[in-house]
């Protein structure tokens, strides 16, 4: 048990909500599960990297690529993320601070590959927003941060690459506060930017200061005021407009909230430099101080609270073929309520059956371990052949359906051509095997043989080309196809629905779960279609159930 006192309010009285019945501490209330935010080249990796470094979870800088150029060799269709300089694969790395356990998810960084990350952001409690000094807010960290507020995970915000030529931190705060509509509270305070560049202070208000310029180049203030009030700094050329913008947000700003943080509407702010450890460990303690441990979640018939002793969890991602040789797929699975243990038997709510877990992992910073024992906000690998599928709900022997993990109608639909007939039937398992693993989504037109795939982004259609032919041996040309969206048919009353389907059987598809899907080939058909049948609900995203 950690009898260190929590710095930062537990997550005890959400643990609360129902009907007081569950407040027992698991450990859940130890962990922090968290992803990072960013656009490409912002200092994700970078940043990732430190973080472990920092942590002593990895002892050399560098490791953390040279695990993923590891892993790019061992599979041919990880090529395109070499070629492109881009990161597909969204993996999960479990590291130790302060008596915490941090359990970190990476999201693929491309505007183009969505999906995946989107889905990743509903298994985090929070997230860091990395943000590159020169650039303020980009398009890719704007995206990921609407779907952040589409359930208010808190945010704290690092802002990058200090020690490069930066905008003024007064106009960086202005940037965040009207782009993104958030309250800001920096944390530390950089002196000089670029050439300049003095170091990152510390804004404790009550206790001494910490002035770090690198690794090595630190000094302690005996407080704010003190620092700010020290005349030599003053008159110096540089630490002097620092200290005067400093002031200005000081006066300006309002002072930390944890509440406001924790309901996603103010963030805390770190500048820092990640390539030179400087605001890292600023980071870390800000994880571990502010970050709320694991919320409820969302799940039919009601919110599951971590605290209650039934374990429960839900299936993120499923990545097949980490290893070709052995063909395995592992379903990523965010634990959401009890204390699991290896051996455990699991049902899957989508299929009712049953199954023996012997074999979970845990994935660390460099290896997987075999996980004996994990609880709410843990991410454990559950290695399978097909049995779970992303949004699968794993409980003991309740029924609850955990929700809100969302498949995205397609905006880019194609037509699988099929030059070599004899391979139709390995063409059928591996959609469904890549369909399962959402890196497509795969329609059977109710007329017509030929299947039809969907994807949100133009980057999965080439992934899906690329592992057809070296994961399946089946080549494929993808052709355009009539249609331009998709949407998910639903009606209350199943005769309208009925009605609707039977009367548009040319435009009809059935998904993996045999659910009608309307294709329309431009959005005037959309809407005529809505106008000709207002009791039929059109969806863009399907829920996972
Ligand atoms: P990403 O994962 O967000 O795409 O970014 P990544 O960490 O790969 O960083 C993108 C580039 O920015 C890298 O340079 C990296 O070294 C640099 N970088 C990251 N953090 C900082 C920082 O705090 N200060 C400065 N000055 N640069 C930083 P690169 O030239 O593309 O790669 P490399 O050859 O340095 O590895």
């Amino acid at each position: 048990m950690d009898t260190r006192p929590e710095t930062a309010a537990p997550s005890g009285e959400m643990d609360r909500i129902d009907d007081g019945l569950f407040d027992i501490d698991s450990g859940h209330t130890r962990r922090r599960t968290f992803a990072i935010i960013s656009h490409p080249d912002a200092g994700k990796t970078t940043l990732t990297e430190k973080l472990l470094f920092e942590s002593g979870a990895i002892r050399l800088a560098g490791q953390v690529k040279e695990r993923g150029e590891r892993r790019r060799t061992r599979s041919d269709w990880m090529d395109i993320e070499q070629k492109r300089g881009i990161s597909i694969t969204s993996s999960v790395m479990t590291f130790e601070y302060d008596g915490l356990v941090l359990n970190l998810l990476d999201t693929p960084g491309h505007a183009d590959f969505s999906e995946d990350t989107y889905r990743t952001l509903t298994a985090v409690d929070s997230a860091i927003m990395v943000i590159d000094a020169a650039k303020g807010i980009e398009a890719q960290t704007r995206k990921l941060f609407e779907v952040c507020r589409l359930r208010d995970i808190p945010i704290i915000t690092f802002v990058n690459k200090i020690d490069r030529e930066g905008r003024d931190p007064l106009e960086i705060l202005d940037e965040i506060m009207s782009a993104l509509a958030l309250d800001v509270a920096p944390v530390t305070w950089p002196m000089g930017m670029g050439t300049d560049f003095r170091g990152i202070v510390t804004l404790n208000e009550d206790g001494p200061v910490t002035l770090t310029r690198n690794t090595k180049a630190r000094s302690e203030h005996p407080g704010l005021q003190d620092f700010i009030d020290d005349e030599k700094l003053r008159a110096d050329p540089v630490f002097g407009p620092s200290i005067e913008g400093l002031e200005i947000a000081r006066m300006s700003l309002p002072a930390f909230d944890l509440d406001s943080y924790r309901e996603g509407h103010m963030t805390p702010v770190i500048f820092g430099s990640a390539m030179r450890e400087v605001g890292v460990r600023d980071l870390l303690e800000a994880i571990c101080r502010f970050a709320p441990s694991p919320l409820p979640q969302p799940a039919l018939p009601k919110p599951i609270p971590p605290a209650m002793p039934e374990v429960t969890g839900f299936v993120l991602k499923v990545q097949a073929n980490m290893d070709p040789n052995h063909r395995d797929r592992i379903a990523f699975v965010r634990l959401t309520s009890g204390v699991f243990k290896r051996g455990m038997k699991l049902r899957n709510v989508r299929t009712g059956k049953d199954m023996k877990v012997t074999s979970p992992m845990f994935f660390f910073a460099r290896d997987r371990a075999i996980a004996d024992e994990a609880v709410a906000g843990d991410i454990v690998g559950i290695p399978n052949h097909g049995t779970l599928s992303v949004g699968d709900t794993l409980t003991e022997t309740s029924n609850y359906t955990v929700t809100g993990i969302p498949s995205f109608a397609p905006e880019l639909i194609r037509r699988v051509r099929l030059p070599d007939s004899m391979k139709t039937k390995q063409l059928a398992k591996a959609l469904n095997d890549l369909a399962e693993e959402g890196v497509v989504q795969v329609f059977r037109p109710v007329i017509g043989s030929a299947w039809l795939v969907g994807v949100v982004g133009a980057l999965q259609l080439e992934v899906l080309v690329s592992r057809l032919q070296s994961e399946y041996g089946v080549e494929v040309a993808l052709e355009m196809s009539a249609f331009d969206t998709a949407r998910w048919v639903d009606a209350d009353d199943p005769a309208e629905l009925d009605r609707f389907v039977k009367a548009n059987q040319g435009d009809l598809a059935k998904d993996r779960g045999d659910r009608p899907v309307f294709l329309a080939r431009n959005s005037w058909e959309l809407s005529y279609a809505q106008k000709n049948y207002p009791n039929v609900v059109f969806s863009t995203t399907k829920e996972r159930a």
